[in-house]
């Protein structure tokens, strides 16, 4: 067994063995400050690279899970629903959270919890699950369309990003995975009536404000009206292909990123990250290089799975990113000191590590 196979063994081996009895993935078990947690976006791609790498039923666990977290949360979404179609949109802390406890109960503490991307990224990872592993979409319909009326009343609005970070802009990366998410259930064909029109409208809309206002330069940007790009941009080319392959803007975004974030296959967040220095992240080289193999570089994409199998502790762990090269390197120790060492294991690190390493043939 290669060593890349042997940290896929034991990249399952993380996922399952911290999957709680509820279904939940952890973000990491260990770091205090996502203890106890389990995040939507995480915990989509953490289930797509245990589905990918053949852990069926530890994906199904999962978007169980999402389907009684959100059938509990019924009443917010038409609170949400309601609030919109009489123009009195819900307060942000009144909307779905990005983050659950583990039994799918909301936290009441202060957390940058206003995320859109989430609800679309549990739609496209249970299309693609249930398309995998020939699954009934019928098991999750309930919780499908409850998230489908969430996003389509809600996805113009300004909200954190995926690094939990500016709430006052609209993020591309956000926007493309509600995109992603609506597409997949509507190609899926599990929306009809007025619900699958909505969700249609919602789709195309955000294809052309993107098109619009979130680029420049040829490339993807980070929000909508800023220039640079983000390293989450690569999740809509490879693996969501939300953008075809064959755009040029897909194969833009992805030159973008590699020329300004990415170091010796190592890929930071953004241009201005400071979270722990900024280091480079193994999820982001992974979603990098899911990219570069959609576009027809799979030797870029063998790189970026040997530079994240390369950050793996000694005992197969992946952490969330690595100092070494840092962005802001005066900013490490504060981040130390508040919330210690740097997440390990994180999850998410090992689903993308999953997905790549899947969609490369297992070398
Ligand atoms: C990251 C989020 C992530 C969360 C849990 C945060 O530091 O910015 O993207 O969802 O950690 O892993």
């Amino acid at each position: 067994m290669s060593g890349l196979s042997g940290l896929a063994g034991s990249s399952v081996e993380v996922i399952t063995g911290h999957q709680q009895p509820s279904g939940a993935y952890p973000a990491s078990p260990s770091f205090g400050a996502y203890r106890g947690f389990c995040w939507l976006r995480d915990g989509s791609f953490i289930a797509d690279g245990a589905s990918a790498a053949g852990a069926a039923d530890s994906a199904d666990r999962f978007f169980d899970w999402c389907a009684r977290t959100l059938e509990r949360h019924a009443d917010r979404v038409e609170a949400a629903v309601t609030g919109a179609r009489d123009g009195h949109p819900l307060p942000d802390a009144e909307m779905l959270p990005t983050r659950f406890r583990f039994d799918g109960s909301i936290a009441d503490d202060d957390w940058w919890d206003f995320q859109l991307d989430g609800y679309g990224t549990w739609l496209w990872a249970v299309v693609e699950h249930a398309r995998r592993h020939g699954r009934d979409l019928g098991r999750w319909a309930t919780a499908i369309g409850l998230s489908v009326d969430y996003l389509t009343v809600s996805w113009q609005r300004p909200c954190f990003d995926w690094w939990e970070e500016h709430s006052e802009q609209v993020h591309v990366s956000t926007l493309g995975c509600i995109g992603a998410g609506l597409e997949a259930v509507l190609g899926a064909g599990v929306l009809d009536g007025p619900r699958a029109d909505a969700a249609r409208s919602a789709a195309t809309q955000i294809r052309a404000v993107v098109l619009e206002r979130g680029t420049a330069d040829g490339h993807l940007t980070k929000w909508l009206g800023r220039s640079d790009p983000d390293a989450s941009l690569c999740a809509l080319v490879g693996p969501m292909g939300w953008l075809d392959p064959a755009d040029p803007l897909a194969v833009g975004t992805l030159r973008a990123v590699r020329a300004t974030l990415s170091v010796d296959g190592g890929v930071h967040r953004f241009g201005d990250d400071v979270f722990y220095g900024g280091g480079r992240w193994p999820l982001l080289s992974c979603l990098l290089g899911q990219g570069l193999l959609a576009t027809g570089d799979p030797v870029g994409a063998r790189a970026a799975l040997d530079w994240a199998a390369s950050t793996a502790t000694a005992d197969g762990l992946l952490p969330e990113q690595v100092a070494g090269h840092l962005l802001a390197p005066e900013r490490r120790a504060e981040w130390v000191e508040r919330w210690g060492e740097v997440a390990t294991p994180l999850l998410w690190s090992h689903g993308q590590y999953l997905r790549l390493w899947h969609d490369l043939g297992r070398p």
